[in-house]
């Protein structure tokens, strides 16, 4: 996720574009950059690290004119360095871009070997040299544009500003978001109206396909046939601080329902969609798939995700996985060597904690691979560079309580499972590189639909919310992988709402906390149907008898759960594979809305802090 901006019109553009990116900077910010036009020359400015950096830059190396682009980058490929800092800048033409382009290696080597040279190592400095190519064989900037459309794959938002018509943006969208604001005198362009909402109220917003060009007086949209079209024109009537948050209360609501977008891109390009073979850049499957045991190493949500991850580690590839809290893990005398490999994940990959334990497998000569959200992170950097480090693309997650990094996590420990599994030393397990890993792969790629089948839901789970609300404590139980999403569930609601609330092992409530169950202490149940089904339900029943009162979270179609239970959290019909990330959602918004009904800062709980660096 990165944020770009665009101008064009009568005023110095680069204050607008800067203040424009600092409205975007919750999209990433490990570098920025701009570029503007002025007499038939590109003046370009970029910075590595926060804006403010940028701002520094800028007064150094100003950039004059009245038409320009920025961009603000959450690094997906390529480390967070000046030379892979936007805009990239190829022959008069330059260009900004949000998004992921699937088919970058291909056509990169392609360019390469038709004598294009690279500046950087991102996907984007592909576009700038298709696009540069076109132009020099008298194509306008527009059917450039388009040319160099119809070769790339994946998700783009993209800006392209062109020495030799200096008037011009160009801009496209396809799964990654752009507006277009209109001005009285000019045409601004940007990810999210917030860049914009002090200088017009008055919005297009692109569907995928459309792209154009961008004059002071005009708009020209083209839908994806190349056929012109009229989009219509909305008014916002956002507060400044509802238009940060994308018309969400608080930054966690807007991560919950950013979902669907998180893990479409932690998706994008791994999974094929021919034989559903998983494709996972930059990992060294054969080195990983050598080794003979699994020590998963991570804190909190991160934890949680590692210990959901097992189940299907295991299953799938068979290579016995242990789970880790690396706060522990390095005290303990762990027992390491080359065979065992060590998966640190970690949302931020700054977690002091998950760094030491990679410090330690380190020195007793273990393998090291990471998931994380954030290049070129320290967890990134510690892991072994030929083993590689799994991104998830969750974009920055500000709300302190984690939503879209560890379902996101969760999705890449399955597409690791997946590729472990599919992987020619492993071709003798049971059905995964037939039915199994089809089964699991098309699970994946319905995810985001589910989910958002999901998040309509919201009312139910806010009428639930607000008749739990006053509770002191809760106790929330599931069976197998439904445990460690009970865990996360217990987490969110104790982070944010400061209610008392423990996730348990649903066998191991008679061994001790069941002697807690009376009618002040309610126990979200999560027994959606399945392997270990009517367990939990005798469990629920075991509540009952004592008088507790249950929240459960089943089948939609499930009645008698319902019948049994004084509330119910809805789960849709969807992949029974999937239902470790699907039921995490209601728990979410569950914890949220608590939350938010008793008043507490939900995106800075007290005393907690967004990346523990400290031990
Ligand atoms: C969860 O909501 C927390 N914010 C916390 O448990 C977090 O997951 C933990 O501190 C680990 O952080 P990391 O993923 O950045 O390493």
């Amino acid at each position: 996720m990165c944020g770009i901006v665009g101008y064009v019109g009568d005023q110095n553009a680069e204050p607008i574009l800067y203040e424009g990116l600092t409205k975007l900077e919750y999209r990433g910010y490990d570098s920025a950059g701009i570029a503007t036009l002025k007499e038939g020359r590109t003046e370009r400015c970029r910075a590595v690290g926060k804006l403010v950096n940028l701002r520094s830059a800028l007064a150094e190396t100003p950039c004059p004119g009245s038409i320009g682009i920025g961009h603000t980058r959450w690094a997906t490929h390529g480390a967070p360095t000046l030379d892979n800092a936007h805009p990239h800048h190829v022959d008069g033409v330059t260009v900004v871009h949000n998004g992921i382009i699937e088919n970058h290696a291909s056509l990169r080597a392609d360019l390469i070997q038709s004598g294009s040279h690279f500046a950087s190592h991102t996907d984007t400095e592909i576009f700038a040299h298709l696009i540069s190519k076109a132009r020099q064989s008298g194509m306008s900037l527009l059917d450039s544009l388009r040319d160099a459309l119809k070769r790339i794959e994946g998700a783009y938002a993209i800006a392209v500003v062109d020495e030799s018509v200096p008037g011009q943006i160009a801009f496209a969208r396809l799964a990654s978001p752009l507006v277009i604001g209109h001005a009285e005198d000019a045409h601004h362009l940007a990810s999210d109206i917030p860049a914009v909402l002090n200088y017009t109220r008055r919005f297009t917003f692109l569907e995928d396909g459309d792209h154009g060009l961008l004059f002071q007086d005009r708009s020209e949209i083209y839908d994806a046939n190349d056929d012109s079209v009229e989009r219509p024109v909305k008014v916002i009537d956002w507060s400044p601080v509802m238009a940060e948050k994308g018309g969400h209360k608080h930054f966690m609501h807007k991560e919950i329902f950013e979902q669907p977008r998180a893990i479409t891109d932690t998706l994008r390009g791994r999974i094929q969609s021919s034989d559903k073979k998983v494709n996972l850049e930059g990992i060294d499957l054969d080195a990983l798939a050598s080794c003979e045991r699994l020590v998963i190493v991570a804190c909190g949500t991160s934890y949680h995700a590692g210990m959901t991850g097992r189940y299907r580690l295991e299953a799938l590839t068979r290579i016995p996985t242990q789970v880790e809290l690396a706060s522990e893990f390095r005290y303990r005398k762990p027992i390491l060597d080359s065979k065992c490999a060590v998966l640190a994940i970690s949302q931020s990959g700054e977690t002091a904690d998950t760094l030491a334990a990679l410090q330690e497998a380190e020195r007793l000569g273990a393998p090291r691979i990471g998931i994380t959200n954030v290049i070129d992170s320290a967890v990134a950097r510690h892991c072994d560079q030929s083993l590689g480090t799994l991104y998830t693309r969750a974009g920055p997650e500000i709300g302190v309580a984690s939503t879209k990094a560890f379902t996101t996590q969760l999705v890449a420990l399955d597409l690791l499972a997946l590729a472990l599994a599919q992987h020619e030393s492993r071709s003798g397990l049971d059905g995964v590189q037939s039915q199994a890993g089809v089964d699991l792969a098309e699970a994946l790629l319905r995810l985001p639909r589910d989910i958002e089948a999901l998040l309509d839901n919201e009312d139910d789970v806010l009428k639930v919310a607000r008749d739990f609300l006053k509770h002191d404590h809760m106790l929330y139980l599931g069976r197998q992988a439904m445990f460690p999403i009970a865990l996360e569930g217990a987490l969110k609601l104790k982070e944010i709402s400061y209610i008392h609330a423990e996730g348990y092992a649903a066998g191991e409530m008679k061994h001790g906390p069941i002697a807690l169950i009376d009618e002040t202490m309610p126990v979200v149940v999560i027994a959606p149907r399945g392997e270990g089904y009517e367990k939990v339900v005798s469990n629920l029943e075991e509540v009952r008898a004592r008088g507790g009162k249950i929240i459960a979270l089943c089948d939609d179609d499930d009645v008698e759960l319902k019948n049994l239970s004084e509330a119910s959290l809805m789960l849709p019909k969807a992949s029974a594979l999937m239902r470790p990330v699907l039921a995490t959602i209601p728990l979410q918004l569950f914890a949220y809305h608590i939350a938010d009904l008793r008043g507490t800062d939900v995106d800075q709980p007290r005393n907690l802090a967004k990346s523990v660096t400290v031990e």
